[in-house]
């Protein structure tokens, strides 16, 4: 945790010297329309493998059943699995866009589940060290989706300055914990690192604690973390709610298949749907949409 956290001070440090330019030279703002309404939800861990993808499809599926047109974001840069989790080999993903041969919106590609993805670039770390032109490029592009009610961006787990930007910016920033130490302990960590890098920042951060064996361990793993993060770090942090530990979940992965459709009455599928209703009840008090998003990422970052 050290290293990162002193990784991501250099990165902010880096992001708050180049502040105070001009930002309404910004090229990507002349673009931003102003029925740009997107509700951006990032879902971000600590640790890898505590459940970002399942949680990022499941919950999209849950929204679109209430009615909301929703886009998945694999922004994974290490290991992108959105496609993979929903059987797809979609022809193009970020790699693409990445190296301007396409669009966003041209690899944008509905799903059978009533759905749309943007397949993720596996294994293509320079997107991660992207230089500065090219992220604004890629970002700008992202714009392009706010087509849709609900962005929901499943990210790397751990601290890199694109997790970061993609946090800072959202209107919900989920965090990702199981109950185990190693997780907690690094989940922890990501809050501390965002509460310490944007004091003032005003975003929602909620936790879900997945793979729980109920409501009780679920709300005790929550009530430490916030309470923690309410006495040393002065951040608050809701709880949105527990999954189960269910095995339809390893099920459905193995069907490549969200478990919302394979099994739409298990124990994780019910607490994703209460997890979903809780969030839409809860909107945050004004959607900033991805205008907002992109002058949040790059309002500092600009060039005299
Ligand atoms: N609620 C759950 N119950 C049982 N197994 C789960 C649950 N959530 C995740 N898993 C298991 O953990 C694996 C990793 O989940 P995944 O969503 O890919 O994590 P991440 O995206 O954070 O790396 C899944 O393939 C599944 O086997
Ligand atoms: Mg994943």
């Amino acid at each position: 945790m050290e290293d990162q956290a002193e990784k991501l001070r250099e990165i902010m440090k880096r992001k708050k010297d180049s502040e105070g330019a001009s930002k309404d030279s910004l090229p990507v703002k002349q673009n931003v329309k102003p029925a740009d309404k997107a509700r951006i939800i990032t879902v971000t861990s600590g640790k890898g493998g505590v459940g970002k993808t399942n949680l990022s499809v499941n919950m999209a599926l849950a929204f679109a059943r209430i009615g909301k047109k929703v886009t998945v974001l694999d922004a994974d840069l290490g290991l992108a699995n959105v496609n993979v989790m929903l059987n797809m080999v979609p022809k193009y993903n970020l790699y693409h866009v990445m190296k301007k041969q396409k669009t966003i919106r041209e690899i944008l590609v509905e799903t059978e589940y009533g759905i749309s993805i943007v397949a993720g670039a596996s294994g293509f770390s320079q997107i991660a060290n992207m230089g500065e032109e090219d992220r604004k490029l890629f970002i700008a592009e992202l714009e392009t989706l706010s087509n849709a009610d609900i962005i929901i961006i499943d990210t790397s787990a751990g601290v890199s300055s694109n997790v970061l930007d993609f946090i800072a910016a959202a209107d919900d920033a989920v965090i990702i914990t199981t109950p185990e130490p190693t997780a907690i302990t690094d989940a922890y960590g990501i809050i501390k690192i965002i509460a310490t890098e944007y004091d003032s920042l005003n975003m929602g951060l909620k936790l879900v604690v997945n793979r729980a064996k109920g409501a009780a361990e679920g709300k005790s793993v929550a009530d430490r973390m916030i309470n923690i993060a309410g006495q040393f770090l002065n951040l608050k942090v809701d709880y949105l709610g527990f999954i189960y530990d269910d095995t339809s979940v390893s099920h459905a992965v193995l069907k490549q298949k969200p478990f919302m459709v394979t099994d739409p009455k298990c124990k994780a599928s019910i607490c994703v749907q209460h997890i979903v209703e809780r969030m839409n009840r809860n909107k945050p008090d004004e959607v900033r949409g991805f205008g907002a998003m992109l002058r949040k990422i790059f309002g500092g970052r600009e060039e005299g």
